[in-house]
């Protein structure tokens, strides 16, 4: 099954509480995009923010960490109610320890990986991750256009995964629409994070449902 995350990056952050009640019923999770001004080039929100969201709404919390030394912060934003926690493979010399520290916390591990990150990066640490993330975009941005040379990342990711025979979702984050869609999934993603082609015009249920609709169209039918 395929799982739905919209990105409040692209919501009106002065009516979020509103924008995450507009997807509560057809969201399957809530990505929250947390940007430091370090580690890619723009500044978002911090475990304050994630802890009114945590009260706001009922949707797991999908918090993606585009933080430098993310170690210092992986346990306020689990404390803050994250449900799963998500660091940046380039943004800390030890991620296998920081991965740790994410589960000791008692939230879910999650890793991310840039576009220039190779897949082999993820081969020793596959047994400590329950999502990987694969950007399709460079982080820091939404709205921007989706890197098809991804597509063989994805599949390459998914041949790791069912080699070791684990259980861990493919996450692919930037770029995301009903085009783009039907091509991930096939490669093997089974989370999808969209922030314009939910927030960015018209009802933003609909625009998930079109989401949902044309990733299901590769998945075989039972
Ligand atoms: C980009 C963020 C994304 C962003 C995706 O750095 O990690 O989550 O919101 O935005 P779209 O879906 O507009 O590409
Ligand atoms: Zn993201």
């Amino acid at each position: 099954m395929v799982r739905i995350a919209p990105s409040i990056l692209s919501a009106d952050f002065a009516r979020l509480a509103d924008e995450v009640a507009r997807v509560e019923r057809c969201a399957d999770l809530l990505h929250v995009d947390v940007m430091d001004g370090h580690f890619v080039p723009n500044i978002t929100v911090g475990p304050p923010v994630v802890a009114s969201l945590r009260a706001a709404t009922g949707l797991p919390l999908d918090v993606h960490l585009m933080i430098a030394n993310p170690d210092a912060y992986v346990g306020r934003f689990a404390e803050a109610g994250a449900s799963i926690v998500t660091v940046h493979a380039e943004a800390t010399p030890h991620v296998h320890r920081t991965l740790q520290a994410v589960k000791a916390a008692g939230a879910k591990a999650g890793v991310a990986i840039c576009p220039a990150t190779p897949a082999h990066f993820l081969e020793h640490i596959l047994d400590l991750v329950d999502l990987i993330l694969v950007m399709t975009v460079n982080p820091g941005f939404g709205g921007q256009e989706f890197i098809s040379g991804m597509l063989a990342k994805v599949r390459q990711v998914r041949a790791m995964i069912e080699d070791a025979d684990r259980r861990i979702d493919i996450e692919v984050d930037g770029g995301i629409s009903d085009a783009t869609a039907p091509l991930v999934v096939k490669a093997g993603a089974n989370v999808l994070v969209a922030g314009n082609f939910v927030f960015g015009g018209g009802d933003p249920c609909a625009n998930i449902e079109r989401l949902r609709r044309s990733a299901s169209s590769v998945l075989p039918s039972c």
